[in-house]
């Protein structure tokens, strides 16, 4: 199983309801263990239209881990082991502002993070040296841009830019906390976009991200009163990812 070079061209990382990627074929199967530990499951490499494409499913195949328990340093350090050296990070989210209701994919340019406690750096070792990132424009430009322009080309509709807001979880958010968070100025609301851009950035990746909207989160949607379920979640995902296999091989 090869492309024309040998060389992974993009690392895609699943989140919920993203298990693995339809469309993948002669796939190999890889088993890293890291300096970190062990990522959260199997990395799948195989040929997407012709093109080389490793898959890690972030919570684990089965969802077995939630987002405060990911090895977020083992997952990259496993696919930047590959050779991967771009990576696309699928999250799915909730919405808080208005361009991004239930079942839209957005690409966002800036980030928020609200999560603690969870090992957010390379230098966590003692004797690492330490580097002090720049961060300031999370999300690696040209990939951004590329992201955009895979998904004009097939044909998949996608908001260019917002704030992604990343929560501790795995509770989803008070209406309070949303209404904080829309006051900061995030648009989306996930679990799982840091530590990974961060360590992203420290280890060397190209990284950004492509937010799957689930669902407005707590208060944000038209009915204040709404309820979310796992099962509007997943419905909305799988709806919202039918282009993903398109606009992953045009990227
Ligand atoms: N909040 C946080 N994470 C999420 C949500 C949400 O509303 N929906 C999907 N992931």
């Amino acid at each position: 199983m090869t492309n024309d070079t040998g060389a992974i061209e993009l690392a895609v990382i699943g989140g919920t309801g993203l298990y693995q990627l339809a469309d993948l074929r002669d796939v190999e199967t890889h088993q890293p263990v890291t300096r970190y530990g062990a990522p959260s499951g199997p990395v799948r490499v195989g040929l997407l239209d012709g093109h080389l494409v490793a898959f890690l499913a972030r919570h684990g195949e089965g969802h077995s881990l939630p987002p405060h328990q990911i090895n977020y340093r083992a997952n990259l350090a496993a696919l930047d082991a590959l050779g991967a050296r771009r990576v696309l990070a699928l999250n799915t989210v909730g919405g808080i502002t208005a361009d991004f209701g239930p079942r839209v994919l957005g690409c966002p340019d800036q980030l928020i993070d609200y999560t603690w406690g969870r090992i957010s750096t390379i230098c966590e070792e003692p004797g690492t040296e330490v580097v002090h990132v720049d961060f300031g424009e999370p999300y690696t430009r040209s990939l951004r841009h590329a992201v955009i322009a895979a998904a004009a080309a097939a044909g998949v509709a996608l908001v260019d830019g917002g704030c992604y807001g990343a929560t501790q979880g795995p509770r989803l958010e008070t209406r309070a906390e949303i209404a904080r968070m829309r006051r900061d100025g995030c648009d989306l609301v996930g679990m799982t976009g840091m530590p990974e851009a961060g360590l992203a950035r420290e280890m060397g990746l190209d990284y950004a991200c492509l937010a799957i909207v689930a669902n407005w989160a707590a208060g944000a949607g038209p009915d204040p009163d709404e309820v979310i379920t796992l099962q509007d979640v997943l419905d909305n995902v799988a709806a919202a990812s039918s282009g993903l296999p398109r606009l992953i091989a045009s990227l």
